[in-house]
């Protein structure tokens, strides 16, 4: 990320909190779909109308989802990575030198219920959860940090390579841990020893064959790996065994730009709840977490 996004970001820290009210007191998404339907968690047939039908980058595309609820989220934490865990609670890890978290958080609230501070000298990245392990990447530091998962005690590092030489995204499927660098590039990473399985990069592209760079915060979800696209509200869903991109999920509306501070307030945080098929998405400095079903064509899922 350059630095001059940085730099406004230090700064920027003040407004943040001013962000909640402005956007209560706007025009809030309702609890409603996006496409019109009436609230619930089920993507009706009308959900999958047209309208939302349009062609970017070399792929028809159509995101029709449901927001079934929206909370508060702190409105300082510069979110980097998101989960979501059986016992209803998100793991959240936050950037920014001298800020940055590792935190549990009350998935129906917002609450901080846990938070943890990184050395002053780590910029916090993508977290992933694996067994009984949290492990949260840095910016820059080429170096990630290995929690338990129930108590968040800091227990070791690691030290890793990538293209960038940094640390953004990082999922599992179960079985390897992916790492994004925001390159558009993808890493898999053995999720036991955390090296990385020879012959496994995968380069990420969109329906004209054109790399897709600033891969950002990561999510395992239906099969596809799911990740923010750095400085845009897009999610991008990778077909794992090709990288090629079958959707851009566009989730722009979910916090009106004209409410945004910074260049650098985007979507940043996917997490999915695979037993009730629901994310949770958030931001860089957003005031809201939205809980959200995503209406995917029976192709897609
Ligand atoms: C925290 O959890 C980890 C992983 O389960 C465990 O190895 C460690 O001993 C625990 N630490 C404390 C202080 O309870």
């Amino acid at each position: 990320m350059p630095g001059y996004l940085r730099k406004w970001a230090g700064t920027l820290l003040v407004v943040a909190p001013t962000l909640t009210m402005a956007f209560a007191a706007g025009n809030p998404p309702s609890s409603s779909a996006h496409s019109g339907n009436s609230a619930n968690n089920k993507c009706e047939t009308s959900t999958l109308g047209p309208a939302g039908v349009k062609m970017h980058r070399g792929l028809q595309t159509r995101t029709s989802y449901v927001i079934v609820e929206e909370f508060a989220h702190d409105p300082s934490a510069f979110t980097q990575g998101l989960v979501y865990e059986e016992d209803g609670t998100f793991l959240e890890g936050t950037g920014l030198y001298g800020k940055s978290k590792l935190r549990r958080v009350d998935a129906s609230t917002g609450e901080v219920l846990v938070s943890h501070d990184l050395s002053a000298d780590s910029f916090g990245e993508g977290i992933v959860a694996v067994d009984d392990k949290i492990i949260q990447l840095t910016w820059k530091e080429r170096k990630a940090l290995v929690y338990g998962r129930q108590n968040l005690t800091l227990l070791n590092d690691f030290k890793y390579e990538t293209v960038t030489g940094e640390g953004w995204g990082i999922a599992t499927d179960g079985e390897r841990l992916i790492v994004s660098d925001g390159s558009a590039n993808l890493f898999f990473w053995d999720k036991d020893t955390y090296k990385e399985i020879p012959e496994s990069r995968l380069l990420v592209q969109d329906g004209h064959g054109n790399a897709v760079k600033h891969l950002n915060e990561l999510e395992w979800a239906h099969g596809y790996v799911w990740a923010n696209v750095w400085l845009t509200d897009d999610i991008v869903q990778i077909d794992p065994a090709s990288g090629k991109v079958v959707a851009f999920h566009d989730f722009s509306a979910l916090f009106p730009h004209h409410l945004r501070v910074s260049l650098d307030q985007v979507l940043n945080g996917i997490a999915f709840d695979a037993e009730n098929d629901i994310f949770y998405l958030t931001g860089k400095w957003f005031p809201k977490y939205f809980k959200v079903k995503i209406c995917l064509p029976e192709a897609a899922v």
